[in-house]
């Protein structure tokens, strides 16, 4: 049988504290808004732990912080990494993209478990009902703030060293073709003062199969891995192991020689243009 590395990995750091509410509240909005939802994602239990074991694995610093962080999350999806960051005192905030079609997902079945979660209804509305941004039943529910774009569209609204931590989980395949993965990267060092991990997805199956695409994965991967500009280096690379084999599953940037601050901030750093979005980098053609 294959070891489940998620269940594995939760195994090596502390237990999430119990304070945690068990799950969403989701009265208020309609059933076909909620099961557009992936079933896995429906489970704050679920989603709490994986975020607990990534900011312990990746962000340790983050938990015996001196004062509290700014922390920005891209593509938070349900949130649960900025939930940990709260509940540790920091200042949080995510993006999310909020294109997605009315059919996006219809044929789901809903899953009996979310039942109670109708039961309860939450008082942080955040924009009309928009089923164009899947998460926002689960964002709302627990009152984050999310702003709503295309990251693949550069450069984004935030000013230069704005944010102490960025993360970006399972989402930069989707912002762009891996040859343009290092202008995203870029652009997050512009915004980031200390840290930055990128989370990989596996590897698609359909794009697996596709040798040119694989090589400029690898490329990619690897032009990450050996990262040394705008003040920022990598410092580790993790791989793990999913259905899709083994592969990378995360790298981490730290800022370098003071470059985090307004004050040592490097040349090379880019100022913010005056038209935020205004460059549309290709996206890899849709993944299965
Ligand atoms: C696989 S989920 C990952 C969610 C979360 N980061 C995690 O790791 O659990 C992919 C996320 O990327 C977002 N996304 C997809 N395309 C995007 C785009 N062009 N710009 C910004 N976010 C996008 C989705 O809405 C979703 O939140």
């Amino acid at each position: 049988m294959r070891r489940n590395e998620q269940e594995e990995r939760q195994l090596w750091c502390p237990p999430v504290p119990s304070e945690f509410p068990a799950q969403y509240d989701f009265g208020g909005y309609s059933e076909k808004q909620v099961i557009r939802i992936a079933r896995k994602y429906l489970l704050r239990k679920e989603n709490l732990r994986r975020a607990w074991a990534r900011v312990n694995h990746h962000f340790p610093e983050t938990l015996t912080a001196s004062k509290p962080l700014d922390i920005l999350e891209f593509s938070t999806a349900h949130g649960a990494m900025l939930e940990v960051w709260r509940h540790f005192g920091h200042r949080v905030r995510g993006t999310d993209f909020a294109g997605w079609p009315d059919n996006y997902n219809s044929n789901a079945k809903r899953p009996g478990f979310i039942d109670a979660a109708f039961a309860k209804t939450h008082e942080n509305p955040r924009a009309a009902k928009n089923l164009g941004w899947i998460y926002q039943p689960i964002i709302e529910s627990l009152g984050l703030e999310v702003d709503l774009f295309d990251a693949g569209a550069l450069p984004y609204a935030y000013d230069n060293k704005s944010f102490d931590v960025i993360c970006c989980y399972q989402a930069i395949e989707a912002y762009a073709t891996p040859e343009n993965w290092g202008l995203v990267v870029d652009e997050f060092c512009r915004i980031a003062r200390q840290s930055i991990v990128i989370g990989f997805n596996p590897p698609p199956l359909k794009l697996r199969e596709d040798p040119e695409h694989m090589a400029a994965a690898r490329a990619a991967t690897e032009a990450l891995r050996s990262y040394d500009r705008n003040g920022f280096k990598c410092v580790f690379m993790e791989f793990g192991e999913t259905r899709a084999g083994f592969h990378p599953t995360a790298i981490k940037l730290m800022a370098v020689g003071g470059a985090g601050t307004a004050k040592g901030r490097t040349k090379s750093t880019r100022a913010p243009q005056k038209t935020v979005g205004a460059t549309l980098l290709p996206k890899s053609p849709r993944r299965k």
